[in-house]
């Protein structure tokens, strides 16, 4: 009988030598004279366990991971239970088990780019029941799922659209931000690799709502296997008319394209970004006009991450109650976390929001790699804030992390142990935001210098109350007088970082 083998071609696997393992796991099944066929998944997003392989047994499809070509040879013997490194059932690992995979519900499980795997699992069902609504009720339906952007600000999806749907114009636009830049995020890559009709799903559904003809997914350049498995996938798509002047047989037209960034932060914001799709450099635009009444080419824009519109398959297939039924507070649905950085089991935990930190850094996430006490965590990306263990009680929601003076952003979770030296971070956070500055306003493009500056000063002992004073006036300014959240978010890490650990703001050079 043939035997099924999934092995994942998604980067983070094959980082750590997954083609390689294929390659062994072809030779061993030869030598043992077992059929098998392979089938090369996406990750299920358990990252210390990749190559993490499954063999289908029984019709329940058990782990092995993480693999080296040298541990393949017992694979196909009688007793592969035994084998050193099972781990018996995949989706009853702990880490998998006790996730709520709305968005990621196929990733790591099929095929990426078979269309067949996609609507066998129940894809394509929510463009369905779109093309048999009204663009208000597609609109409706997102607004009560209580849907915020996954992308960073959390502004809520349906609302955006709404203002696109009643923005009167020949040609509207629907542009993905899959520019992925925040630390420690991986799950637009995660998802785009290991599932990309569900993303191409949502867009084509977004285009419906809100009468747009053409869409636009910006993927930065870092990622080459996204975007051939985009690419693929779009084809395919097209093929089978789900994309093209006639969407699934229906009077509607809808097409996508993949555009690829240039390597630049600040891209991610969404001006910036359109900025750089029209070809330009990428600068941020004042607002108004917001993109949604004017936004690529002059034209009314849905400009969503890629989580935010890969959730919307599901909102229309189940219903938006099905999809609010998750959450709390106004943190409605399910949100993939990334748990990264210096920990003994990093990868991708999608659960509803609410979820603690202390959950996911030390219960789900084992503490460190290094074994060492965690000192701190970065949530939201190089804008976020740094907490200490004290604040580990602090539940996963947009408005708890605020209240605690931080933020969800796009749920990258980044670890440290207490070898990390605040006052560098905080310094860091500074000199970030010079790199990555577009330049149009004072309060950062000069700002950021001035602040890596005085913290320099602060640690070689110069005078440290008045400059730590002066970092703050100057974060003060820096987060009412900037014109996009890049400079005006770095205050964040650089005055939680003061105001955590103060002890490392101390007399010694950085
Ligand atoms: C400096 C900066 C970088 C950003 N980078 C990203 C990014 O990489 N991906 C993203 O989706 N949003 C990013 N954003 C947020 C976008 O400006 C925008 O809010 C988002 O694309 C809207 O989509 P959403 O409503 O689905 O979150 C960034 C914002 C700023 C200020
Ligand atoms: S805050 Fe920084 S990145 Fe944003 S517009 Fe001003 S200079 Fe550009």
């Amino acid at each position: 009988m043939t035997r099924r083998v999934f092995v994942p071609r998604d980067a983070a696997a094959l980082a750590v030598g997954a083609d390689d393992v294929a390659t062994a796991i072809q030779q061993a099944a030869e030598r043992a004279r077992q059929p098998i066929e392979i089938i090369r998944t996406g990750s299920r997003g358990m990252l210390w366990l990749e190559p993490l392989v499954e063999i289908e047994i029984d019709g329940v499809r058990h782990g092995f991971g993480p693999l080296e070509p040298g541990d393949v040879s017992g694979l196909f013997q009688a007793d592969v239970a035994q084998h050193p490194k099972a781990l018996g059932p995949v989706e009853q690992i702990d880490y998998f088990a006790r996730q709520t995979r709305l968005t990621f519900a196929r990733c790591g499980v099929i095929d990426p780019v078979s269309l067949e795997s996609y609507r066998a699992t129940g894809g394509y069902a929510g463009l369905v029941r779109a093309l048999s609504m009204t663009p208000a009720a597609i609109v409706e339906e997102v607004t009560k799922s209580g849907l915020r952007g996954r992308g960073g600000a959390g502004f809520p999806t349906g609302i955006k659209w709404k203002t696109v749907l009643e923005t009167t114009a020949a040609q509207k636009y629907i542009v993905c931000n899959a520019d992925e830049g925040d630390s420690g995020t991986f799950a637009d890559r995660m998802l785009m690799e290991g599932d990309p009709f569900t993303l191409i799903e949502g867009m084509t559904i977004a285009g419906l709502a809100v009468g747009a003809t053409k869409g636009f997914i910006y993927v930065r350049s870092e990622y080459p296997h996204a975007i051939a498995t985009l690419n693929t996938a779009i084809a395919i798509a097209r093929r089978a008319g789900l994309l093209g002047s006639a969407v699934a047989g229906s009077a509607d037209a809808f097409d996508l394209e993949v555009r690829m960034g240039a390597g630049s932060y600040v891209c991610g914001e969404e001006t910036a970004l359109l900025e750089s799709l029209e070809g330009k450099r990428g600068i941020v635009r004042a607002k108004p006009p917001l993109p949604a009444h004017e936004g690529l080419f002059g034209q009314p824009t849905v400009i969503n991450n890629v989580l935010s519109l890969a959730a919307v398959p599901f909102i229309l297939s189940e219903g938006a109650k099905a999809y609010a039924d998750f959450g709390v507070g106004r943190s409605r649905g399910t949100t993939p976390f990334q748990i990264a950085g210096n920990v003994a089991r990093g990868g991708l935990f999608e659960t509803a929001f609410g979820v603690t930190l202390d959950e996911l850094v030390n219960d789900l996430g084992g503490g460190t790699a290094s074994g060492r006490p965690v000192k701190a965590v970065q949530i939201g990306g190089p804008l976020g804030a740094y907490f200490p263990p004290a604040l580990f009680d602090t539940p996963l929601d947009y408005e708890a992390f605020a209240a605690r003076g931080g933020l969800v952003g796009h749920g990258g979770i980044v670890v440290f142990d207490d070898t990390v030296d605040m006052a560098r971070q905080a310094k860091f956070a500074f000199e970030f935001c010079a790199i990555e500055s577009c330049g149009k306003c004072t309060p950062c493009r000069i700002g950021s210098t001035r602040g890596a500056e005085t913290i320099a000063k602060v640690v070689a002992g110069e005078d440290p109350e008045a400059n730590l004073a002066l970092v703050a006036d100057l974060c003060d300014t820096m987060t009412f007088g900037s014109a996009c959240a890049l400079g005006g978010l770095t205050p964040y890490p650089v005055m939680s970082a003061i105001k955590h650990f103060p002890k490392d703001f101390t007399s010694r050079s950085a």
